[in-house]
């Protein structure tokens, strides 16, 4: 084995001299001819380039554009060609009018696949990363109701567990282990870390960046998954957005609603909680949560490891404690009353990036603040605990006179950018409103927002 294996709509391929960044999107389409699999965005935005990978994990819709070849070695691909005009959801489109123009058309459909394969029942929500500018998105999810009465083929079912067994390729670093990638890191502390890609991707597609020795980290498998015990919630750095979310629903619900607006479907499979905490993002969705939590962060450098608070990690915008050869292990939740709400303030309400994000964790004992852990993202260089807002409610009347006495603490803490996402001023106003929502929501009083649960 020397190159990279996969099986491509049915038929097994070994792909050797790429580099190691080359995306799946420009391999289908440049090097295999199938250009059912189209570029929109290239950005991870459209879903047009939506393709089905299925590994002994189950199969899942992600975007090709933003993802590199040696991150399906071991899997199965379909694309759009490998349906062969044979699939239920086909039908139903044609039945349906679901397709116009026809050039989001295979990304509705794989996505669609992957859906039905999976026994999706909430299209909506699904399908929120797939655009299109011609139907109207009504006949597609017609189209996708009406598919589900219909049995998956028995062959895709077939193909799509076919998972091919394979030995780590040469030349290409795809650790198994986390002793591996300490290892390799030690080895090479410039090199970087690939885990979804879903940033990484977009570096490389629209930065045009050369990013030196790579190291992908989708076969670590003792880094992948979550654990609950009686103490903590302990998940794996590798563990992606949409392994997380029903893990953290029955402890957390808040949490995972929010995560239901991270990103997009597609990105929520690929994305990873190590790469959300470590690219330091002052916008990334999962930090301010884990954060108001308590979650403490696990690093390792060779043989090394240590741990320390997560709101410790984030020093200054692009200035994380982390040391070269030093990757996120995992992450941990103590275990605790749930008092989380998280509040996400984006233009769209799917697949956007916060303007702000606000989660508070607030505990009342005899109707006094005992304790509270307050952190938003997008309103530092960093996502940031609000220690300031925190002390003004901490041994105060849980009430509104309280609330209102600690929103001038805001303007002290917090010094929000004005960027194309939302104004300084209207973060500023944002983030004492949420405040004042959390309270509102925990008495009990209607604040009239719109909101999914997970
Ligand atoms: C269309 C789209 C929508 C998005 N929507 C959201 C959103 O709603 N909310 C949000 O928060 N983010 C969003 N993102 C951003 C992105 O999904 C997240 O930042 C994501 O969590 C990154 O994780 P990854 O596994 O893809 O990281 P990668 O892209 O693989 O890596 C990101 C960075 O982290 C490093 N890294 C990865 N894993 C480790 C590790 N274990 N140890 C040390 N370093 C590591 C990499 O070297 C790199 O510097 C979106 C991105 C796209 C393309
Ligand atoms: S081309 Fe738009 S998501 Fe891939
Ligand atoms: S049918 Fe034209 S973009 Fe969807």
């Amino acid at each position: 084995m020397t190159g990279i294996h996969f099986v491509l709509n049915g038929a097994a391929v070994t792909v050797t001299g790429q580099p190691p960044t080359r995306t799946l999107l420009d391999w289908l389409r440049e090097d295999r001819g199938l250009k059912g699999t189209k570029e929109g965005c290239n950005e991870g935005d459209c879903g047009a380039c939506t393709v089905m990978v299925s590994d002994a994990r189950g199969s899942r819709a992600v975007n090709a554009c933003i993802l590199f070849l040696p991150q399906l070695h071991g899997k199965v691909v379909h694309t759009v060609e490998g349906l062969k005009g044979q699939h239920p959801v086909q039908a139903a489109m044609v039945a349906e009018h679901g397709s116009q123009c026809g050039f989001c058309t295979p990304g509705f459909i794989m996505s669609m696949a992957t859906g039905h394969l999976n026994g999706v029942t909430d299209h909506d929500t699904h399908l929120a990363g797939n655009l299109c500018r011609c139907t109207g998105y009504a006949p597609i999810v017609r189209a996708a109701e009406s598919a589900s009465r219909e049995a998956v083929p028995e062959w895709l079912k077939a193909e799509a567990s076919a998972v091919p067994s394979v030995e780590p390729p040469e030349g290409v670093a795809l650790p198994r282990s986390s002793d591996e990638l300490a290892a390799w890191y030690a080895a090479h502390p410039d090199g970087r870390l690939i885990a979804g890609a879903t940033d990484v991707g977009l570096w490389v597609t629209k930065q045009l960046r050369d990013l030196g020795p790579v190291a992908f980290l989708a076969g670590v498998e003792d880094m992948r998954g979550i654990e609950v015990t009686e103490d903590a919630i302990h998940i794996g750095a590798v563990t992606t957005i949409a392994e997380l979310l029903p893990a953290v629903a029955p402890h957390h619900p808040g949490f995972a609603a929010m995560l239901r607006r991270y990103g997009s479907a597609q990105v929520r499979e690929a994305a990873t909680i190590g790469g959300n905490i470590a690219n330091g993002s002052p916008i990334g969705d999962s930090p301010p949560a884990l954060i108001a939590l308590g979650a403490t962060l696990y690093l390792r450098k060779g043989d090394t490891r240590r741990s320390l608070p997560l709101e410790e990690f984030f020093l200054e915008y692009g200035k994380q404690d982390r040391e070269p050869g030093e990757f996120v292990e995992a992450v941990s939740i103590p275990r605790q009353p749930d008092r989380l709400k998280c509040y996400k303030i984006s233009k769209r309400f799917d697949q956007d990036i916060s303007a702000l994000l606000g989660c508070f964790n607030v505990t009342v004992d005899g109707g006094r603040v005992s304790a509270a852990r307050i952190a938003y993202g997008g309103m530092a260089g960093i996502p940031k605990r609000a220690t300031a807002v925190e002390a003004a409610l901490v041994g105060q009347p849980w009430t509104e006179a309280t609330i209102t006495a600690a929103l001038p603490a805001f303007a002290r803490e917090f010094t929000p950018m004005s960027d194309m996402r939302a104004s300084a001023e209207y973060r500023l106003e944002a983030a004492q409103n949420l405040l004042l929502r959390y309270f509102l929501e925990d008495q009990g009083l209607a604040t009239n927002v719109l909101e999914v649960s997970a």
